[in-house]
């Protein structure tokens, strides 16, 4: 179970790291079900064997990134913008920290240029608790099969050597800023993407589609103009894939 007091909820009061398990959201809910965590919980690992990616996806998860699964108490008001805030931070402290010029993607994807640095899964259960899983891949720099030219990782990216700890440590500070500060999390989304404007491609529940990115919604919904100038807002990542390459 969770506590569910409301003291002041640091994320990552408490990190517990595993050198290995097959999923760490999977764990995290596990151990939610069997001991008393507060919100701000981190359960990292070195490597998965089971990695859970988006729309049943597998998430590949070699030993040197970083996998983690962060727990928030359940808020049955929470909408997309709660899942924007550790791509954000991730953004923000690639670009400020590692000169990557890395950008978000709707809804929490990050991306430097058309290729994914890290990918976020949210999952919960009702009443309960909610798990923030995040992938950043950090020292990979082989990626083969399926993802060999639409993923990158920081080390590829960058010149100079990578403290995996350093990342992590970096992350969960700016997450902490954005999260307990007083930010406009929209307007940071909107800041730190390169979406508004361009035509993407998409295919949504098997239909291609080619639209033009106008906005966000205050609820963080993508705005979207369709080829007959209509406004479209789309509120669910589940069943569609944007193309990268935007
Ligand atoms: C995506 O497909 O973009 C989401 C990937 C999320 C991967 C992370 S790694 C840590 C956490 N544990 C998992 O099994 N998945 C998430």
């Amino acid at each position: 179970m969770i506590l569910n007091n409301k003291p002041k909820k640091i994320i990552g009061n408490n990190i517990i790291t595993l050198e290995l398990t097959d999923s760490t959201n999977l764990q995290l809910k596990n151990l939610c079900e069997k001991e008393t965590l507060s919100a701000g919980f981190v359960l990292v690992a070195k490597q998965q064997t089971n990695g859970k990616g988006t729309d049943g996806n597998y998430w590949v998860s070699e030993l040197g990134n970083i996998y983690a699964s962060i727990l928030f108490d359940y808020d049955d008001k929470v909408n997309t913008l709660f899942s924007l805030y550790p791509a954000v931070a991730l953004a923000k402290i690639l670009r400020r920290d590692f000169n990557i010029n890395a950008h978000v993607k709707w809804p929490n994807d990050v991306l430097v240029e058309h290729k994914k640095i890290a990918g976020i899964l949210c999952e919960g259960v009702a009443g309960k608790y909610m798990i923030m899983g995040i992938g950043i891949n950090v020292l990979q720099t082989n990626f083969s099969g399926d993802i060999e030219n639409i993923a990158t990782s920081i080390a590829a990216e960058s010149n100079s050597n990578i403290d995996t700890n350093a990342v992590l440590e970096a992350f969960l500070r700016e997450y902490n800023n954005l999260y307990f500060g007083k930010c406009d999390i929209r307007q940071e989304w909107l800041n730190n993407t390169q979406m508004i404007g361009k035509t993407i491609n998409s295919i949504h529940d098997g239909e291609k589609k080619s639209v033009v990115v106008t906005g966000m919604s205050p609820e963080g919904f993508l705005e979207v103009k369709n080829k007959l100038g209509q406004t479209e807002i789309w509120m669910a990542r589940r069943g569609l894939d944007i193309n990268a390459k935007y």
